[in-house]
């Protein structure tokens, strides 16, 4: 068997202990050949497709050395890319699947394991027409792959986040100020919502709960700096007050990017509170880290069973975590069919309602 990876969608911790694994698995197999395609699914578009083979039977594949230290390191080794979706143009889009068929059969591999994100996924999805064979496994930092209730990344974002917030709480308390860290997560909370309560936040601002200026004020006013001389606001850069739009940054590429937030709120909380506020972006030091241990072993999890299908020939699926499980689902629909792999929190999620009870401004119910 001749299997192809690619990792899609933004970089994350746990991508290269996936490949790591799924190496492992092709020697134990001892019949499979490994090929890595390099930046996503656009290597395999590449004439010829841009590639490395990661396992092969044959020899040739990546070192011992770089086996052993995929497991800890951050980022891929077959790079990666979330920019453009060939398949908003019609032209571009037939033209791309084009390509795709004609690397996929240059490489001459039997299916595609493709680790990535919502958007990742919904393009591969549109490959299945032209015969690529696909197994999926959710990545990304933002936890907001449809059905899973892990994906690979979240803990070390998590944890970073974490760690970083604590830092800067270290310095409110320290200087008497309000705090703003501004996290990453799309139009998902839950990188915010971890974090927060993690690194023990006095206000968590939510994308699916709507926060409201003067409740953030009164609760600041009444629950953290009447008792303490300092106060920690957590925020999504998806969060939004009621009523108004969403915050967004520009970047080089033309492109708009959520942001902004933890900026308008900082100044808001100085200007209704009359207190030194600071506002911190943590922005890619979220998708930078290391591996934590529970996303080394959620790597290898989702790899294994992954590998698994491949062998059993089951293509068109996804491997998920469902109840502490890998659990196996169909592979998602591509956008053109109206496909979404995104979800959201849920607003009455449990671990906003722990948030809650220990005191936490967590936004409005929608
Ligand atoms: O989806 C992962 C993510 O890190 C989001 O949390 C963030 O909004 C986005 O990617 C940033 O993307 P870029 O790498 O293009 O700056």
């Amino acid at each position: 068997m001749k299997l192809g990876v690619c990792t899609g969608g933004g970089d994350c911790a746990g991508l290269n202990a996936v490949l790591r694994s799924l190496v492992l698995c092709a020697r134990t197999n001892g019949d499979t050949t490994l090929i890595g395609i390099e930046e996503g699914i656009n290597g395999l578009a590449s004439d010829p497709p841009r590639h490395r083979v990661l396992y092969s039977p044959a020899g040739g594949g990546i070192d011992e050395f770089t086996i052993e230290n995929l497991l800890n390191l951050g980022g891929t080794l077959l790079t990666t890319s979330n920019a453009g979706n060939p398949f908003r143009d019609p032209q571009t889009a037939v033209s791309f699947k084009k390509s795709v068929a004609k690397g996929y059969k240059v490489l001459g591999i039997d299916g595609l394991i493709v680790v990535g994100g919502d958007g990742t996924h919904c393009i591969a999805a549109e490959l299945a027409d032209v015969g690529v064979k696909l197994i999926g496994i959710p990545k990304t930092i933002d936890n907001d792959f449809v059905d899973s209730e892990l994906a690979v990344g979240f803990s070390s974002a998590v944890d970073v986040a974490s760690e970083a917030i604590m830092q800067v709480n270290t310095s409110g308390t320290s200087h008497g100020r309000i705090m703003v860290v501004e996290v990453m997560g799309r139009h998902a909370g839950y990188i915010a919502l971890n974090a927060g309560i993690a690194a023990g936040a006095d206000m968590i601002l939510l994308p699916e709960r709507p926060f409201s200026r003067e409740k953030m004020v009164e609760h600041l006013r009444v629950q953290a700096l009447s008792r303490k001389n300092h106060a920690l606001v957590v925020c999504a850069e998806g969060a939004h007050a009621r009523g108004e739009p969403l915050k967004y940054r520009s970047s080089t590429s033309g492109s708009r990017h959520l942001g902004g937030v933890g900026d308008d709120v900082a100044t808001f909380l100085h200007e209704a509170l009359g207190r030194v506020t600071r506002c911190t972006v943590l922005g890619h030091t979220q998708r930078g880290s290391r591996p934590v241990s529970m996303d080394r072993i959620l790597a290898a999890r989702f790899a294994t069973r992954a590998m698994r299908l491949a062998r059993e020939k089951r293509y068109g699926s996804m491997v998920v975590l469902k109840k502490g499980e890998v659990e196996v689902t169909s592979y998602p629909e591509p956008r053109s069919r109206g496909g979404s792999a995104a979800r959201s929190l849920d607003p009455a999620d449990p671990t906003i309602v722990s948030a809650q009870d220990m005191g936490i401004y967590c936004g409005e119910n929608p």
